[in-house]
């Protein structure tokens, strides 16, 4: 019992903000974020603009690529960190909003930037168990919502965006989704968390020290439990927090750069929307052909870890 991907959609708001926009802004400066970060620019959100708003739009493309409608969907799961509303979830409202009239199961679950993850890790429980047919996992974040422009050290680091990915169930367990590990450390909380006010609290040098630990070792725990090595997987899609993270991650696995899928110069940190509008990126450019082998790293506020690998 297995899956297979059938269709992905992803959405990213009009407005750029550059590394130079930052500069008339704040003390700082684009070769301080470019040396410490590789981002460039990201994508904010407009102020009316929700996190329902952005995941529905993923959704909807992600539908048309797929050539289904919300109908053909047996389940929604939207990873975010950042919704407007406490309730009713942003599933339930992208269910709402593209007309869905069959009583559709839909629900957000919050596991920060390793959220996508922990949609993949459920996606593969329900098809592992037989228990839906088809399932919409969507990535959607506003950070700009947590963004205190009198934080430099915080501010430059993320953008809004969604994406959504389909997967059908099929009846081989080497394609869709192959396999996942998540894990957390609520001990670590200190390291990256949201206050009540809407501001980021990270300590950045731990939280570094700590990526560079969990990511390649979620990446090597599902190496082994897959029985395979780096040289199987055609690509690496790590969480896009920072360049310098993924640098780090790509020399603990001995895996050559070019094989790095990297969005975090253009979208910078999108959370929980990272990984997914990563892959769409690359299908949009041509860059991850389908049938290739991908290894999805990630980690993010808990802390939260975990990997997952996906046969697109
Ligand atoms: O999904 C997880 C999200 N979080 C992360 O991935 C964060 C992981 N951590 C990091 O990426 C890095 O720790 C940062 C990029 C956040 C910071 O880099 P760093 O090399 O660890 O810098 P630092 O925090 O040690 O700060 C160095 C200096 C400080 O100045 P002083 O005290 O040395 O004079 C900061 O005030 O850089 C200063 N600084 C800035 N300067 C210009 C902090 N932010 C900025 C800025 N522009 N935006």
């Amino acid at each position: 019992m297995g899956s297979r991907l059938i269709g992905y959609g992803s959405y990213l708001p009009e407005h750029i903000m550059t590394n130079q926009d930052f500069e008339r802004v704040m003390d700082t400066s684009d070769e301080w974020i470019t040396t410490r970060t590789g981002i460039k620019q990201r994508h904010f959100a407009r102020d009316d603009e929700t996190v329902a708003d952005m995941a529905t739009i993923a959704a909807q493309r992600a539908l048309d690529n797929a050539g289904l409608t919300i109908q053909d969907i047996g389940l929604i799961m939207v990873a975010t960190t950042t919704p407007e509303l406490d309730f009713p979830s942003v599933a339930v409202q992208v269910a709402g909003r593209l007309g869905a009239k069959n009583n559709v199961p839909a629900f957000d679950l919050r596991g920060a930037c390793t959220g996508y993850i922990y949609a993949l890790h459920c996606a593969r429980g329900f098809f592992t168990a037989g228990m839906h047919r088809r399932i919409m996992i969507i990535g959607a974040e506003k950070m700009t919502r947590f963004i205190d422009m009198s934080d430099r050290s915080t501010a430059v680091l993320f953008g809004d965006g969604a994406g959504a990915l389909i997967f059908e169930h099929s009846s081989s367990s080497y394609s869709g989704i192959i396999d996942t590990v998540v894990m957390s450390d609520g001990g670590a909380f200190d390291c990256l968390h949201g206050t009540p006010d809407h501001k980021i609290s990270m300590n950045g040098p731990e939280t570094y020290r700590r990526a560079v630990q969990c990511m390649p070792a979620a990446a090597r725990y599902i190496m082994q439990h897959a029985g395979i090595t780096s040289e199987n997987i055609d690509w690496i899609i790590p969480h896009q927090a920072n360049l310098r993270i993924i640098h780090s991650c790509a020399a603990h696995l001995d895996f050559p750069m070019d094989k790095i899928l990297i969005t975090v110069d253009r979208h910078a940190n999108t959370s929980g929307a990272s990984g997914v509008l990563a892959l769409a990126y690359a299908f949009d450019n041509g860059i991850i052909k389908a049938g290739q082998l991908v290894l999805y790293p990630a980690f993010g506020s808990g802390l939260t870890w975990g990997a997952a690998l996906i046969r697109v």
